[in-house]
């Protein structure tokens, strides 16, 4: 069998892992799987049902009714739940807040973690998340944790919100970031936090380039395929 080449990058809310992971994605031409994607589309399942984040039971039971899948139209990631495409709706605040607080149940895990392994033993993947490093593919060819400063974070998502002619405040922003990685980092079951043999890559400061470009040449080095095959 041939070797099939996994990414996985980590990192908190607005760190840049979506931009950048479809980036690198595009030039080594692996396929980008967007986990947050699939959390963002069961929380839309547990919204449109009036299930209560808080519920464990009736959360756990729910999980039993949606059937996440993902597929790919002109190499964009589509996100499908129980066959609908959900790719759009799944991108306002309040879907991500339930993603958050419904991620720290384990029947929710396991299901996601179940398809995106699957995903992982296909084909050369960049997968990027919150527990790819640690939990889903622990042997992952190259692991970054991607952070920014969380003012930084804040402005980057507010640009994209003002771009789409969304109305939306700036602290107000932040502080539902910092809320997201709060429980996201402290939660029992699979906790965001840097796998031991992960590269740390601090945004604040770089461009969408050169953290690519930071990238490519990072699993170069880890694998030592020295550029030429993939550019
Ligand atoms: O990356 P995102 O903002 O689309 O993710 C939404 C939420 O889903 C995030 O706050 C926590 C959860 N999540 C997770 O628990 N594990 C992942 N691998 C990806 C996302």
């Amino acid at each position: 069998m041939t070797k099939v080449y996994n990414i996985a990058i980590d990192g908190p809310a607005g760190a840049g892992k979506s931009t950048i992971a479809r980036s690198a994605a595009e030039k080594l031409h692996f396929v980008y799987v967007d986990t947050g994607a699939m959390y963002r589309a069961m929380a839309l399942h547990f919204l449109r049902n009036g299930i209560s984040p808080e519920d464990e039971n009736a959360v756990s039971e729910a999980v039993l009714g949606a059937n996440v899948t993902i597929s790919y139209v002109d190499g964009v990631q589509q996100v499908l739940l129980n066959g609908e495409n959900v790719s759009e709706v799944i991108r306002t605040p309040k879907v991500s807040d339930m993603a958050s607080a419904v991620s720290v149940y384990m029947p929710v895990r396991e299901k996601l973690v179940e398809l995106q392994r699957e995903l992982a033993l296909k084909e050369n993947i960049i997968m990027d998340g919150r527990d790819i490093g640690t939990c889903v593919l622990p042997d992952a060819d190259l692991k970054i944790y991607m952070t920014a400063d969380s003012r930084v974070r804040a402005i980057r998502r507010y640009k994209e919100m003002e771009a789409k002619g969304e109305k939306c405040d700036l602290d107000e922003i932040e502080a539902d970031i910092i809320e997201r990685d709060r429980r996201d980092m402290n939660r029992e079951h699979s906790p965001l936090r840097q796998a031991e043999d992960a590269v740390l890559l601090d945004t604040s400061h770089m461009n969408i380039e050169e953290t690519v470009d930071r990238i490519l040449e990072l699993f170069d080095e880890k694998t030592g395929k020295e550029g030429g095959l993939w550019k």
